[in-house]
């Protein structure tokens, strides 16, 4: 059967092959990022199950905008991925610059809240949806040049398994650790060695069924791809 599926960050790495992947698979996908690109663009032009809208995750307002348009549109999504995410630049963490600091906090942390608080009501409405939040390895362990990151992605696990306690039967929230797959943010921080790393195409045949094989009973459990 096909579902309504809400994904953030889909204009490249994870997202963008999740997204073609969801679709592939039948179902209607509602993503969006800063940048809509071409290729993106021009699938919506000849395929009602996807849209794509430029949102910036950061703005709480125009989140709000985008999920009540969706919802409005399409219905209450089924499942809900909160991919988008940045990462600083690889320092100490007394040499990252405040703003870089900020914006880590605002995609990974308050970007995926604020998905969260407009999504929420809709769910409850259905009684029904499973929220997926991306976190990472470094969400359960920690490395050296990425504190920024790792203290947004342990906060990704703990948000999302207090949010799990909130929840009335029927829905699911869980954290998601993706693996390690070369994209943009693995390159800008492991460098040519991230061409080492698995292939985003590759990695989205696993990915698609995990992420539709998640449902209620799942709630709370910090999973991994
Ligand atoms: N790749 C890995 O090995 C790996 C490992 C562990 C966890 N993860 C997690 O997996 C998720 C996806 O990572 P990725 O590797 O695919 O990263 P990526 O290639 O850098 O892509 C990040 C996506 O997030 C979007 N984004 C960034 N800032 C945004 C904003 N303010 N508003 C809306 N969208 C925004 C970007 O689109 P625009 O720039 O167009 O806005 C882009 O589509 C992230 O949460 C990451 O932490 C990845």
């Amino acid at each position: 059967m096909s579902r309504n599926i809400m994904i953030t960050g889909v204009s490249r790495g994870l997202g963008n092959v999740l997204a073609a992947g969801l679709l592939d698979a039948g179902h209607r996908v509602a993503g969006c990022s800063r940048v809509v690109n071409d290729a993106q663009q021009s699938i919506c032009e000849n395929n009602n199950n996807l849209r794509v809208d430029s949102v910036d995750l950061t703005d709480d307002k125009a989140v709000r905008v985008w999920v009540n348009n969706v919802v409005r549109e399409w219905g209450v999504p089924d499942l809900v991925i909160n991919n988008a995410g940045v990462i600083s630049d690889n320092l100490p963490l007394w040499d990252v610059p405040l703003e870089q600091f900020q914006q880590v906090m605002s995609v990974n942390l308050q970007g995926v809240y604020s998905v969260i608080r407009h999504v929420m009501p809709h769910l409850l409405d259905a009684k029904q949806g499973v929220i997926a939040n991306l976190s990472s390895g470094w969400g359960r362990s920690v490395a050296a040049g990425v504190a920024p990151y790792c203290c947004s992605k342990w906060g990704i696990e703990g948000m999302t398994l207090a949010l799990a306690e909130d929840l009335p039967q029927g829905l699911a929230a869980v954290p998601v650790n993706p693996g390690i797959i070369n994209t943009d943010m693995l390159q800008s921080f492991f460098g040519a060695d991230a061409n080492s790393a698995e292939d985003p195409k590759r990695w989205a045949e696993k990915a698609v069924p995990f992420f539709l094989g998640l449902n209620a009973s799942d709630n709370g459990r910090s999973l991994s791809v």
